[in-house]
């Protein structure tokens, strides 16, 4: 894994304002975090990165935003409510709380804690879902549950969305939103937390045909990383066992990435069959079958699923981009953030503040705005505020000086090499749009 820690990218997350543990002042909420302006920035371009992918560029996927709070019914169609469930184990000693299994097989047999050694219980299930209540009583009758993933909007609604947008399968509908599970190990940063966000797409095909476009939808995913320039030598596909298996699921890969703490889970891709549409049909009493009228038939769709975290993406890319190199006996951080995911595109600085050197870049930052984000900074030395915008992953950085009052040129310097070149204003936008179109981290 080379230079990259998890220490580090916690450290560098929280004084670049990537990301904030969730109400720090009071001690902070465990499994909650906040993203700061650097983070959500970042969030949002993964986020509209993705829905690119899966709704501009495929003529039959629709989106759809369904609301976090949902008929209870839902969860005990689904499944959720029965078995979505972790095996928890207490010290008696230390009060340390494990997952099961995820302790090791040596500790579980002797029922002896990893921490402290102490005694452990026995284990029991526990439910992940968070329960609150809708309503002024706090009866059972008001129970009702915030979503563990997104696709469940997806399901109660594909009926409506065929009706409105006259679909036919194949299809698929994708959301990307909130999630909540009540998590009992979170440990490493972002990477498992109780609130998160998730990128879904659900793929409706006919029963059948469901093998292939399993096989299809890996193809597309694997190559969607490719493009995003992820190393490709920190990826990796698993195919859940037996025992793995989610109780919806026929088939299951995840694409793993090689985080500081070792080989983990980024997204899934399942065939869940017909489970879901069945079981909601069973639980809701409505006709969810499709109908093919062209070939006059009628059955319950096949689903095949892509399922991403979001939060777990921005850290796998927090991750992939963070490299650190030796400069005149100094040592660069650096995020090599694709330009396209990149918070900041352009910043700009100028050389001095004197001398008309600060407005005429805040001119130019100002020209720059309607088609780039943009960052001015005007404190410290020129080699320092290269350095802040290298830890901050901004692809360009552009200075005025003197000659630039001249001549209407300006610096252009590439993060990546931190070769500077001399460019006329006039071709600047479309440099800038030519080097992010092309950019390509790894030859
Ligand atoms: N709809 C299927 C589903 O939710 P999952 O494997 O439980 O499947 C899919 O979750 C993705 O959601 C995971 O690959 C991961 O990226 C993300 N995810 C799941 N639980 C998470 C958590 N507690 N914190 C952050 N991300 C999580």
């Amino acid at each position: 894994m080379d230079c990259v820690t998890m220490e580090k990218i916690v450290s560098l997350a929280k004084r670049r304002g990537f990301v904030f543990q969730s109400s720090e002042i009071y001690g902070g909420q465990s499994g909650a975090w906040d993203y700061g302006p650097l983070g959500v920035e970042l969030k949002n371009r993964i986020a509209r990165n993705w829905w690119r992918e899966m709704i501009q560029l495929n003529d039959n996927i629709v989106g759809l935003d369904s609301a976090i709070l949902m008929h209870p019914r839902t969860w005990e169609a689904s499944g959720h409510i029965e078995n979505f469930t972790d095996p928890l184990i207490d010290c008696k000693q230390c009060k340390s709380r494990f997952r099961a299994d995820q302790l090791p097989q040596e500790n579980r047999t002797a029922k002896k804690c990893p921490d402290c050694g102490g005694e452990l219980t026995d284990t029991r299930r526990f439910n992940l879902m968070f329960k609150t209540h809708s309503g002024p009583l706090e009866d059972s009758t008001s129970l009702i549950y915030l979503r563990p993933e997104t696709a469940q909007g997806i399901y109660v609604n594909y009926k409506n969305i065929i009706q409105a947008n006259r679909l036919k399968i194949p299809f698929g509908i994708a959301q990307i939103g909130k999630a909540f599970r009540n998590e009992i190990v979170t440990k490493n940063f972002i990477f498992r937390t109780c609130e998160f966000e998730q990128m879904e797409m659900q793929y409706f095909v006919k029963p059948g045909s469901d093998t292939e476009w399993f096989e299809e939808w890996k193809k597309r995913r694997w190559a969607y990383y490719e493009k995003l320039g992820v190393r490709m030598d920190r990826l990796r596909w698993h195919q859940h066992g037996p025992d793995e298996l989610a109780h919806y699921a026929k088939d299951a890969y995840d694409i793993e990435y090689l985080f500081p703490m070792g080989w983990k889970e980024l997204e899934g891709v399942h065939n869940r069959s017909n489970y879901d549409l069945s079981r909601h049909i069973e639980f809701s009493g409505k006709d969810l079958q499709y109908i093919d009228q062209d070939n006059n038939e009628r059955y319950v769709p096949f689903i095949i699923e892509t399922s991403a975290g979001l939060t777990r993406t921005l850290l796998m890319i927090l991750c992939d981009a963070y490299d650190e190199e030796e400069v005149e006996g100094e040592t660069r951080t650096v995020l090599r953030f694709h330009p396209a995911l990149a918070p900041v595109t352009v910043a700009v600085l100028p050389l001095m503040k004197k001398d008309g050197l600060a407005s005429a870049a805040r001119d130019l930052q100002n020209e720059l705005k309607e088609d780039f984000t943009t960052d001015y900074d005007q404190a410290g030395a020129i080699g320092r505020r290269y350095r802040r915008q290298d830890e901050a992953g901004t692809p360009f950085c552009l200075t005025v000086d003197y000659q630039s009052k001249e001549d209407n040129t300006v610096t252009l310097r590439f993060r990546d090499s931190m070769e500077q070149i001399r460019i006329a204003r006039a071709e600047l936008k479309d440099r800038l749009r030519q080097e992010i179109k092309a950019y390509r981290r790894f030859a």
